[in-house]
């Protein structure tokens, strides 16, 4: 989503800020835009598209500034264009740009047109530039004016504002979306998001919810919701030009795919011994409350709601509990009743998606015993805020479809299965088998990762179709949703996912030869009830791409059977994700869409 990147710097600022807004092309967005102080003017670049087209435009017209906002916008209020595109601006003097969602921007919008503003945008962020003007006007400094300007919003933002009147300093706030400042020698940034900035600088400031600050490229003040000025903790994280580089890949999905061994070792390593998972990994203390646990709720988005569908199956059986899951953003919706002793459970791979994090916040005001993340981001809201985590440690994750977080996210998962089995002494033999099996996991995922040749051979089919049909049964039904959601994702072909049993109660009628049918068969007690619902497949006419255990048989006729590694069932749902992602890739590739950025997604949702 949006994506903001500010510089007070010594030195020319353009290029840093445009190269900034590169690193945050993944996030996804439709427009990008920067404004540039040069004295006693502002010079103001704005395209619909690609960053590159800006960065044509910067070119082209060479503005020189060592002060300067700018902005990837994803729209929410007003269609992708120029001039929905950041920064907004006031009478040529206030500009700024905005992530979030003002709430009540119609109020303020009628009130500022009521003062004499003139509005050019119909986004709901121009009101910011105006509000500003009105209380610069007034005599207040841009501080101040954030200030009596946050007063009135309402919603989830993260600003940047420059003023002609100082070509000094900028001006930050945050309320409810990522910002951060960074340090570095002679000049200060801030972004919404680390990746703009890692070249830059390792030393980070996290602000806080209702921060506000002042930055110039020598000093950086910080004051809090009540205006005090604080002092907040310096990070150092180092984002190596490797993690966010393709290396000699086409895209970031495709590298981040073949980075699964790694990842997954990274989640696992040092966290097992030989036999079991070892005490307090989400944080001190949570061994000794994961004991009082009788009941698990489970809140996520997309691929991460994928993860817990898993999650609650392994929960059933390994660590004995039951478990409810939930959409983030339809949770606190439904009134939820929450039984005593029950744990929070929210998964994310970024920790900042708007819904998940809401969630988290309402569920703080209920009566859990706590709340556990799942997260990629140890510095994200939801890792802050709480009780206890557990990073994925996957690195960076820049194709918009989720991969490696998605399978370390499973590992992660499985540890706090195991966890919650052992601190209530629970399946002691099947948690050192279910640990051995964890051990192995990067050597079964590399295997895995050599059936790209078999899928090749069978991608050009589905390249060819508009519609496809993902079949799995039990603990392996979210997995073929992740793989229909992988192909719709990336190559924008219509796909759904059914547990095989349910095929006859209605997707049965979409069978023929124009649809592909994707179909997971592991070695399980249900293997063969999921043949016969495969046979009531090919018997109208569909054609059938099945991934599964050596022992299973099933005649393909025109289509494939794809055998897979083995490994200890209870994992298996990692081990099966990997080739619908090869395929998803490969499809994709073929129908020749943009794979790390598809059309219209982003990839940390910040907006409810
Ligand atoms: C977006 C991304 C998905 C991701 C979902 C949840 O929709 O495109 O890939 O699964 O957000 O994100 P999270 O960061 O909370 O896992």
């Amino acid at each position: 989503m949006c994506g903001i990147i500010a510089a007070a710097s010594t030195r020319n600022v353009g290029k840093l800020l445009v190269q900034g807004l590169h690193k945050m092309e993944y996030r996804g967005y439709d427009s990008a835009g920067i404004a540039l102080h040069q004295h006693d003017s502002i010079a103001h670049l704005r395209t619909l598209g690609k960053v590159q087209l800006l960065e044509d435009k910067m070119i082209a017209e060479k503005p020189k500034s060592k002060l300067g906002i700018a902005h990837t916008r994803w729209a929410t209020h007003g269609e992708p264009s120029e001039s929905n595109a950041h920064p907004h601006k006031s009478q040529d003097k206030v500009y700024i740009v905005h992530n979030g969602i003002i709430e009540n921007y119609v109020e303020l919008r009628e009130s500022l047109i009521e003062d004499g503003y003139e509005f050019s945008s119909q986004t709901d962020s121009e009101l910011i530039a105006h509000l500003l003007d009105l209380y610069l006007n007034q005599g207040s400094s841009m501080l101040d004016a954030m200030f009596l300007a946050k007063a009135k919003l309402e919603g989830a933002y993260a600003i940047a504002a420059i003023d002609l009147a100082d070509d000094q300093k900028l001006v930050v706030a945050r309320n409810k979306s990522p910002l951060l400042i960074g340090l570095g020698t002679d000049e200060i940034f801030a972004a919404s998001d680390p990746l703009a900035i890692g070249q830059l600088t390792n030393e980070f400031i996290f602000l806080e919810d209702g921060d506000v600050a002042e930055i110039s490229a020598e000093a950086y003040e910080i004051r809090d919701k009540d205006q005090n000025t604080v002092t907040r903790d310096i990070t150092n994280i180092d984002i190596s030009n490797q993690a966010t580089s393709k290396g000699d890949y086409k895209h970031f999905m495709e590298k981040e795919i073949y980075e699964q061994p790694q990842a997954v070792l990274n989640t696992v390593d040092g966290r097992v011994t030989s036999d079991d998972v070892l005490d307090n990994i989400f944080g001190l203390g949570s061994t000794e409350l994961f004991a009082k646990v009788k009941r698990i709720q489970i809140v996520a988005c997309g691929t991460s709601l994928h993860a817990g569908r898993v999650t609650a199956n392994w929960l059933s059986a390994i660590a004995e509990l039951p478990c409810q899951i939930d959409y983030a953003s339809e949770y606190r919706y439904k009134n939820p009743h929450v039984d005593k002793n029950s744990l929070l459970i929210t998964i994310s791979q970024s920790g900042e998606t708007a819904d998940t994090l809401a969630a988290l916040r309402y569920a703080n005001e209920k009566d859990y015993l706590g709340s556990v993340t799942i997260c990629n981001v140890p510095t994200s809201a939801l890792a802050r805020e709480s009780d206890f985590a557990l990073f994925t440690n996957a690195g960076p994750e820049i194709g918009v479809a989720s991969t490696k977080a998605f399978t370390t996210q499973l590992a992660g998962l499985m540890l706090l299965t195991l966890a919650l089995a052992k601190s209530r002494d629970l399946n002691p033999r099947l948690r050192g088998r279910i640990v051995k099996g964890l051990r192995s996991l990067p050597d079964v995922i590399t295997k895995t990762l050599e059936l790209k040749d078999e899928i090749l051979k069978i991608s050009p089919n589905l390249a060819s179709k508009d519609n496809a049909l993902f079949l799995g049964r039990g603990i392996f039904y979210p997995i073929a949703k992740e793989g229909a959601l992988k192909l719709k994702e990336i190559s924008y072909i219509h796909a759904e996912a059914y547990p095989a049993g349910e095929l006859k109660h209605g997707p049965l009628a979409l069978i023929d030869e124009d649809m592909p049918v994707v179909a997971l068969a592991p070695e399980s007690e249900i293997a063969e009830k999921l043949v016969s619902n495969l046979e009531e497949v090919k018997a109208r006419g569909g054609t059938l791409y099945v991934f599964a255990d050596p022992s299973v048989s099933i005649d393909v006729n025109e289509g494939a059977l794809i055998t897979m590694p083995q490994c200890d069932f209870l994992l298996t749902p990692i081990v099966y994700t990997i080739p619908l992602q090869i395929l998803s890739y490969e499809v994709a590739l073929l129908r020749g869409t943009d794979i790390d950025q598809p059309r219209n997604l982003a990839k940390s949702v910040t907006v409810e």
